[in-house]
C-alpha cells in the first residue's frame, strides 16, 4: 500500500489522477494498475487490458461517447455542461486539465467573438455561419448574452449531426434567440450558401487532422465568406499533451482520439498557405487551444 501510494506520486499526476487512482484503488485495482503501467509504457496482459476497456465503457459516459465517435459533440458538452453524480472515470474527466480546457474554449469564444461582431456591426447587417456547430452553443450563449433585441445579426448552425442540431434548437428556444438562428443538416464541406457569411466559425473541427487536410478546408470554405470576412478556427495546441499527458494517454489508448497538436505557427501557416490573411490568436485560459483568426486574401 505504501510502496503504491510512492509509485502514484512518482507519476508526477495532478490532483485530479491522483484522486481517480486513489478511488479505482477501491473500485478496481486491475483498472489502476493497467493505467499506471499503460502510462509508463509497460506492456500488460491483452486480458487485462479487455477487462479494462470494458470497464472504461461501462462506467464513463464520456470514455464512451468518444469511443463511438471521437469528433461528436456529444463528448463536448459533457464537457460543457458536467455530468450529475459522475463516475470516477468520468470525475476525472470533467475535473482534468485537459477536459477543464475544452470548456475554457468556449468561455474564450464567448469573450472573443462578440468583440470581432461588433467590429462588422458598425458596418451593417451580420451573418455568422458556425460550420460543424454541434448545437451551436457558442453563438447562442453570445447571442443571448448580448443581441437577443437586435434583428440585423444571424447565425446558420451547420453540422452534420441532426441529433446535434436538436438539441441546438431547444437550446436556442430556451434562450430565447430562436429568430436569430438557423440549422443545417449538411457536410460544411459540400454547403453552398446563399449568402456569403462575415464570420465563419470553425471549432473542434481541426484538431485530429493533418496539415494538408487542415488547409485543404480553409480553401474549401473560403467560398461561403466574404472578402473582408473573418475564418475564426481553434486546434488543440502542443500545451494539452505536455502539461497533461495522464488524459490524452487514457484518450488514446483507449477511444483512440488522437490530436495533430499545432501551435500558433503552425495554425498561421495553415491560414496563409490556404489563402487567408493571418489577423492574430488567442488562446483558452489554460494554453491547451489555439484560435486563430485570418481574412481571404484571395479566392484561388
Ligand atoms: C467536437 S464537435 C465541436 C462542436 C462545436 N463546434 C463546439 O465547439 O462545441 C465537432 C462537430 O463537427 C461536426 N462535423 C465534423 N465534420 C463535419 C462536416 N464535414 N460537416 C458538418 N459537420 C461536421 C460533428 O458532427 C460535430 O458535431
Amino acid at each position: 500500500m505504501e510502496n503504491d501510494e510512492k509509485n502514484i506520486e512518482n507519476l508526477e499526476l495532478d490532483e485530479s489522477a491522483i484522486q481517480l487512482l486513489r478511488a479505482l484503488e477501491k473500485e478496481n485495482k486491475n483498472v489502476r494498475d493497467f493505467l499506471i503501467k499503460s502510462y509508463n509504457g509497460i506492456p500488460v496482459a491483452p486480458e487485462i487490458e479487455e477487462e479494462v476497456y470494458n470497464y472504461c465503457v461501462n462506467h464513463s459516459m464520456i470514455f464512451t461517447a468518444a469511443l463511438t465517435n471521437p469528433g461528436t459533440s456529444v463528448l463536448t458538452e459533457f464537457l460543457y455542461e458536467g455530468i450529475p453524480s459522475p463516475s470516477p472515470l468520468d470525475n476525472y474527466f470533467l475535473q482534468s486539465k485537459a477536459g477543464r480546457a475544452v470548456k475554457a474554449r468556449l468561455l474564450a469564444i464567448e469573450k472573443e467573438l462578440p468583440k470581432i461582431i461588433d467590429t462588422y456591426r458598425s458596418k451593417g447587417d451580420v451573418l455568422i455561419g458556425n460550420l460543424g456547430s454541434g448545437p451551436g452553443r457558442d453563438v447562442i450563449n453570445v447571442f443571448s448574452t448580448h443581441y437577443q433585441n437586435v434583428s440585423n445579426i444571424k447565425a446558420i448552425n451547420i453540422d452534420k449531426d441532426i441529433n446535434a442540431l436538436k438539441r441546438g434548437k431547444i437550446m436556442a428556444t430556451k434562450q430565447k434567440v430562436d429568430h436569430l438562428v438557423k440549422f443545417v443538416q449538411e457536410s460544411f464541406l459540400n454547403y453552398n450558401s446563399p449568402q456569403k457569411f462575415d464570420i465563419l466559425l470553425l471549432i473542434g473541427i481541426l484538431c485530429p487532422l493533418d496539415t494538408e487536410t487542415c488547409i485543404n478546408i480553409l480553401k474549401t470554405i473560403k467560398k461561403n465568406l466574404k472578402e473582408d470576412g473573418c475564418l475564426i478556427a481553434s486546434n488543440a495546441a502542443p500545451k494539452m499533451q505536455k502539461d497533461d499527458p495522464f488524459t490524452y494517454h487514457i484518450m488514446e489508448w483507449g477511444p483512440n482520439w488522437k490530436m495533430v497538436f499545432k501551435n500558433e505557427e503552425e495554425l498561421r501557416q495553415i491560414y496563409e498557405k490556404a489563402g487567408y490573411i493571418w489577423k492574430g490568436y488567442f488562446l483558452d485560459s489554460y494554453g491547451f487551444h489555439t484560435i486563430g483568426m485570418g481574412i481571404p486574401h484571395s479566392y484561388s
